[in-house]
Order: structure tokens, then C-alpha cells, then sequence
């Protein structure tokens, strides 16, 4: 089983590559996070793992909650794994995302990184990658994937880190502070929104709604960007610090392309 989140589709096509090489059943976090809380036995899997980007330098919030709020059972002789994707660096992700696991008594085998395209724009100074930038990284991507996938079916233990400079302060510092301020109160829609509802579909926490045609957000956004990077107009901008930078997601859609 593989449980996978993903935001702007970077971390959706690592799981569903592993999923096919390993052939293991994929689950989407925040639809099993609209469900009852869940008790799951692990004893009835061969592996279990997780496939998440990195945000602020750790795994993101509603990944967490997923992992607290699940009940796990028997997780002894189960292979468990992580994959996180990230722009950069993943700062001290994997060791928060291992002492959460510890706390459901689950182990953690293996941490694998991939550095895909930068999706996360809000501040200043943050941008997307160039066409080529974004393409090499994907090709790098492609190139490790085999080696992961070999690596999860040999049940190795590894540690395949990007930990970047001083990710203690990244990741016990810096963190917080970026949770404390985040706030989905800078997004806004120009004259050019359509009123599809494109956002409101695919947010993964269901933050959006339209009032009169128009996205209105809810303040429990974790900046995934996918209503940003998916607007058919880009009439979705943060303040004006997204403007003019861009838009980005892999592959088809989230909305074309589901599961
Ligand atoms: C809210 C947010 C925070 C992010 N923080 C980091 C970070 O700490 N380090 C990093 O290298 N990339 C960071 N990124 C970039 C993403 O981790 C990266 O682009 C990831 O592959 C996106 O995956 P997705 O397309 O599956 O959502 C961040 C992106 C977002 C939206």
C-alpha cells in the first residue's frame, strides 16, 4: 500500500511510478482524511509506504494529522518506507516524519528524496525553476526511480537524504514560524477568474468555496499552491508575490487525471 499526497502532481507521479514497479494499491491522503478515522493492519501488507513533498522543511501538516489520527496495527515484519519530494532540500523532514512514526509504533525502513520542480511561491524571492531547470530536475527524478523501486523490493534499510544547509534550523526553527504566519488570507482572484470552480474542486482540503462565482478561502489552507498553479486563467495570485511568476504542475491536471 502506498499512501501518497500531492499537491501540484510532482509527488503523485513518484507514487504512482513506485506503485506500478512494486505493484502496490494507492491511496490518496485527503480523501481518506474525509473519512471516519481509519484503523488499518498493517500485518495484510508486504510494505507500507508514504509519498508526500516537502513542506517548510517536513512533511505537510495533513500528512501528519493522517498518520496521528489512524489507528495501526501489528506493524512488525512490515517494510516501512518514505518518499518525499522537494524544490531544494528537505531540511530534517524524514527524522520528524520517523519520531512521528515511532510515536504509532511504526518503523521507519527506508527515506528516499527526489528534487523535482519548485511549486511554492509566497514569499519573496521564491520562483519557479526555468523550463530547462524543471525538466533536468524531472529527468534526474526519472533516473532514481529504478533505484528506489529496487531498493523498496530488496526491503533495504537507507537513508537517501537532500538535507541542504543547516537543516536543524530549517526544519526545528524555521518551520514553526512559517506555520505560525501562514495564512491563506493573501489569496485573491483577478478580473480574469472564470468562475469554473476549478478550485474549489481540487483543493485537497476542501478550503474553497465560490460565493457568487467567486473562490472564497477558509483559513485552513496549507499553501499547497493547487489553486493557483491550476487556474485555466491565472487569475489566482497571493498578494503580489505570485504575480508574474508562473504557473506549474506536472503532468496532466489533478483534476483531468485522478486515481
Ligand atoms: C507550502 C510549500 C512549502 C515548501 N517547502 C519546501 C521546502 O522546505 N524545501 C524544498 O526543497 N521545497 C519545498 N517546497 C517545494 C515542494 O516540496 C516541491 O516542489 C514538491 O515536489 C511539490 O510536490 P507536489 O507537486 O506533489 O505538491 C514547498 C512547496 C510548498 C507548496
Amino acid at each position: 500500500m502506498i499512501f501518497y499526497y500531492s499537491g501540484c502532481g510532482n509527488s503523485r507521479h513518484i507514487a504512482r511510478r513506485l506503485s506500478e514497479q512494486l505493484g502496490e494499491r494507492l491511496a490518496f491522503i485527503p480523501d481518506l482524511l474525509r473519512e471516519e478515522p481509519q484503523s488499518f493492519d498493517c500485518r495484510l501488507e508486504r510494505s507500507i509506504g508514504f509519498v508526500m513533498p516537502v513542506y517548510a522543511w517536513a512533511a505537510p501538516s495533513l500528512v501528519e494529522d493522517f498518520v496521528k489520527l489512524t489507528e495501526w496495527q501489528h506493524s512488525e515484519g512490515t517494510y516501512i518506507w518514505a518518499a518525499f519530494t522537494c524544490g531544494d532540500d528537505m531540511g530534517l523532514a524524514d527524522r520528524r516524519f520517523r519520531s512521528l512514526l515511532e510515536k504509532c509504533s511504526l518503523h521507519l525502513d527506508a527515506v528516499f528524496c527526489f528534487v523535482m520542480p519548485e511549486t511554492y511561491l509566497c514569499f519573496p524571492g521564491f520562483k519557479l525553476d526555468s523550463p530547462q531547470g524543471a525538466a533536468q530536475k524531472i529527468r534526474n527524478a526519472q533516473n532514481h526511480l529504478s533505484t528506489v523501486g529496487d531498493a523498496i523490493m530488496m526491503r533495504k534499510t537507507i537513508e537517501d537524504t537532500v538535507r541542504g544547509s543547516a537543516p536543524w534550523l530549517k526544519t526545528k526553527i524555521i518551520r514553526p514560524l512559517f506555520y505560525a504566519i501562514m495564512t491563506d488570507k493573501g489569496f485573491y482572484t483577478t478580473p480574469d477568474c472564470d468562475h469554473c470552480g476549478l478550485c474549489e474542486k481540487l483543493c485537497p482540503l476542501k478550503n474553497i468555496s465560490l460565493q457568487d462565482g467567486k473562490p472564497e478561502w477558509h483559513s485552513h489552507c496549507t499553501q499547497c499552491m493547487s489553486c493557483y498553479h491550476h487556474c485555466p486563467k491565472n487569475a489566482i495570485q497571493f498578494r503580489k508575490l505570485t504575480l508574474g511568476k508562473g504557473q506549474y504542475y506536472f503532468g496532466k491536471s489533478l483534476h483531468e487525471d485522478k486515481d
